[in-house]
């Protein structure tokens, strides 16, 4: 695993978006696993005002998001889909057809999952997969458990990850209990993963990612087994490191 010490949130965010907007010009039809989460924000926003100047061009782009709540279409202000398009794709040229979340409205899960893994089969591999992390070092919505994922699967969320991400959310019992992830098999297929991450808060999932046993209990770890996973994270992340 590479890092790439970043100084505080906006320089990870600048490089952040560095990165991803240097693999779309090498290929412009590169195809791009996204994230959510508040990490993010501050490289979407980057990568907006650089297509604005004329510097990156997206229209060619595929993107294929991690996760999403179940429950949740993609009118609901809570769901993925609905960040994604507010925070990333109405202000760039994306074909919005060429945008992927898994389908949260969709109560089938065999059938949500297997649509998902199978658009992605079709896409073929990833080029850039960027990931945040979560203070429990969840990728994706992967909780930690006792054996690693493989494709796309309905989690439990954990009662940590309801507690933190209820904070964008009325109340706590407005977060839904069960979200779809991309496995980590998927995840682990991309050619090159971005983690990116911010906070003391996450001081400890990093630490435990780079330098911990490779474990479910910690379901970063397994990216140590990537050949091409780096981490751009800040002088906070980076404090037990
Ligand atoms: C959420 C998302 C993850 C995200 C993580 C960290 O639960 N499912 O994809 O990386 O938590 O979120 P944040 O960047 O807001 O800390």
């Amino acid at each position: 695993m590479r890092i790439i010490r970043c100084k505080d949130y906006d320089d990870m965010s600048r490089k952040t978006a560095n990165i991803i907007s240097a693999q779309v010009i090498l290929k412009p039809n590169a195809k791009l696993g996204l994230a959510t989460g508040t990490t993010p924000i501050g490289a979407y926003e980057q990568l907006i005002k650089w297509y604005e100047k004329g510097d990156v061009d997206f229209s060619e782009v595929s993107t294929y998001n991690l996760d999403e709540y179940y429950g949740l279409s993609g009118d609901h202000p809570q769901s993925y889909r609905y960040f994604m398009d507010h925070t990333f794709f109405d202000h760039i040229n994306i074909d919005k057809g060429h945008t992927h979340v898994p389908d949260g409205s969709n109560p089938n899960i065999d059938e949500a999952c297997a649509a998902y893994d199978e658009l992605m089969a079709k896409a073929g591999q990833m080029d850039l997969q960027l990931l945040g992390i979560g203070r429990n070092g969840h990728v994706g919505f992967n909780e930690p458990g006792e054996s690693f994922s493989k494709g796309t699967h309905c989690v439990e969320l954990a009662e940590s990850t309801i507690v933190a991400n209820s904070r964008l959310f009325d109340s706590i019992d407005d977060v839904p209990r069960k979200a779809y992830s991309m496995g980590v098999q998927n995840i682990m297929s991309a050619k090159t993963i971005l983690v990116a991450a911010s906070g003391e808060d996450k001081a400890q999932a990093v630490y435990d990612m780079i330098y911990g046993p490779v474990s479910p209990h910690c379901t970063a770890s397994i990216l140590q087994l990537h050949g091409d996973c780096f981490v751009v994270a800040d002088e906070d992340a980076l404090s037990l490191c």
